[in-house]
This record gives structure tokens, sequence and C-alpha cells, in this order.
């Protein structure tokens, strides 16, 4: 017989999030989540052709979020559809097959791409969420970051620095804002299965290899990150700020030293 193995639920009826990148992968498992949950979900995304099929209910409005008036754009939807704004996952990032490449091989180009979006988009989508949230004295701010801001690895010469500065993006905003009823959070996943990474699963060694590295032996869904936005960014959470929950099957705790799996 299995062992029970627990479970919890959620009430978000009332709450407002915005959900930067929700038209595919992990942010939008979160916009899906959040809305069975009864939440007022808005996503911000590029790619207004995925967010087609969005589910019935969840809002889209199209932006960059490394344009500034795009995320002021969407944020400013976001509280006049819904009369305020509760919660914001920074989600949308890049790491497209091009960028891995040693740092001596980066165009400008690139690295401004890449810099604009994973770095400034978080940091505007903040500035005019923050705005809403200390008038309001309360709210919630989830940057999503990745094992590959805690440990590198070869060819992430943009994308793994950067995930390291959301991670400080989180303890700074997280301290800046504690007294004025915001927390800022941050999720760092492994391997998940989304576009983003079955574009590149060939310059990660293959699914195979990719899974293995995970202690847990396998590639996360976008369900389970998920999951731990709907924690971090509830009640249930009050005295967690500044801080960030790995969700990452193990492997950031997986030294070289032994032989891995
Ligand atoms: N998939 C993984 O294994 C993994 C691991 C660690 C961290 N992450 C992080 O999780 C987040 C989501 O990753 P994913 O795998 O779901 O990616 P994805 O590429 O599958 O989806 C990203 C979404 O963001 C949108 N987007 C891209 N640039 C945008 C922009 N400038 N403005 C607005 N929307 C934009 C895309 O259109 C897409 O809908 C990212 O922050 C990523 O770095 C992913």
């Amino acid at each position: 017989m299995t062992r029970p193995c627990g479970s919890v639920s959620y009430s978000n009826n009332g709450r407002v999030i915005l959900v930067t990148g929700g038209a595919n992968g992990i942010g939008r498992a979160i916009c899906e989540r959040w809305a069975a949950t009864g939440a007022s979900v808005v996503c911000m995304d590029v790619d207004d052709a995925a967010a087609e099929s969005l589910p019935e209910g969840i809002d889209f409005v199209k932006g960059d979020t490394s344009i500034e008036e795009d995320c002021q754009n969407a944020v400013a939807f976001a509280t006049d559809t819904h009369g305020g704004l509760d919660v914001l996952v920074n989600n949308a990032a890049i790491q497209p097959k091009q960028s891995y490449i040693p740092m001596h091989e980066y165009s400008r180009e690139l690295w401004e791409r890449i810099v604009g979006v994973n770095f400034t988009g978080y940091a505007m989508m903040a500035k005019y969420a923050l705005k809403v949230m200390l008038a309001q004295k309360s709210g919630v701010v989830c940057n999503i970051v990745s094992a590959q801001g805690h440990r590198t690895a070869r060819e992430v010469a943009a994308y793994g620095p950067i995930k390291a500065a959301n991670l400080l993006q989180t303890q700074q905003w997280g301290v800046e804002y504690a007294r004025k009823g915001i927390r800022v959070v941050s999720v760092s996943p492994g391997a998940i299965m989304t576009p983003m990474i079955r574009a590149t699963l060939d310059e990660q060694g293959g699914a195979e290899q990719l899974a293995n590295r995970h202690p847990l032996g396998r590639i996360g869904e976008p369900s389970e990150i998920a999951e731990a936005t709907l924690w971090l960014c509830s009640a249930g959470a009050s005295f967690v700020t500044a801080t960030d929950l790995a969700v990452d099957g193990g492997i950031d705790a997986l030294a070289a030293f032994a032989e891995p799996y």
C-alpha cells in the first residue's frame, strides 16, 4: 500500500496576480494554477499567439519586459482592470540556443538583450508594481531565478551571473520594503520541462543526462514551480522575505567531488 503523502489547498479569491512570460512554460503553469485557486490573473508576454490558448478568464496584455513603457502598461492594466495588485511574478527570461557560448564569444547585442530581459526587465516590472504595493501597503514580489544563479556551469556567461543578480534583487528589495507590508521572495528551479529547456537539450547533454544530474533523477514539471509560488506568496509564508527557495530536485546540493549519479 502506498503511504499517504499529504496535500495543501489554497484560496486566492479576490487577489490579483501579474505574471510575466505567462504564455508558456513555468509562467503558464503559474497563471493556470493561480486561476484555479480563485485569483484574477494577468499574463504579460511577447507571445500573443501562445496566449490565445490560455484558459478562459486569464487576462492577457502584450508586452516586452525589456521595454519600460510595456512594464508600466502591464501594471496599469492589472490595477485598472482589477483594482489592485497583490502579487507580481517576475518570470520572463531568455536563454536562447545561441547564448550557450563562453564570454569571449559574446556579441554586445546578445549580451544587451539578455541583460535587458533577464535583469532590467525584472527591475522595471518591480519598479511599477512596487509603487502600487507601497500605496496599498501590501504585496508580494516573486522572482523566478535558477539553480544556475547559485552554482555555475560552462557556457552560461550571461544567464548565470544575471540569475545570481536576480537573487540579490530579491534580497535587496526584500530588505528595502520589509516594513512597508511588502515581501520579496524567489524560487530557484532546477531543470524544468518547458519550451526553453526543450530547445536546448543538446547543449545540456540530452534529456537523460540532464535528468540524471538531479539527485531526484528527473527533470521537474512547471506545476512544481507553480506550487512553490502559491505558498511563498500566501499568508502562510508571512515571515518569509528577502530569501530564495530551491525547487531543483537537489541539484544545488550535489557537489562534484564524489562520483556523480
Ligand atoms: N525551464 C527551466 O529548466 C528553468 C530552470 C531554471 C530557471 N528557469 C527560469 O524560469 C523562467 C521561465 O522559464 P521557462 O523555461 O518557462 O521559459 P520559456 O522560454 O519556456 O517561457 C518563457 C516565456 O517568457 C516569454 N518572454 C520571453 N521574453 C519576454 C519578454 N521580453 N517579455 C515578456 N515575455 C517574454 C516567452 O514568450 C515565453 O512565453 C525563466 O526565468 C527561466 O530563467 C527555467
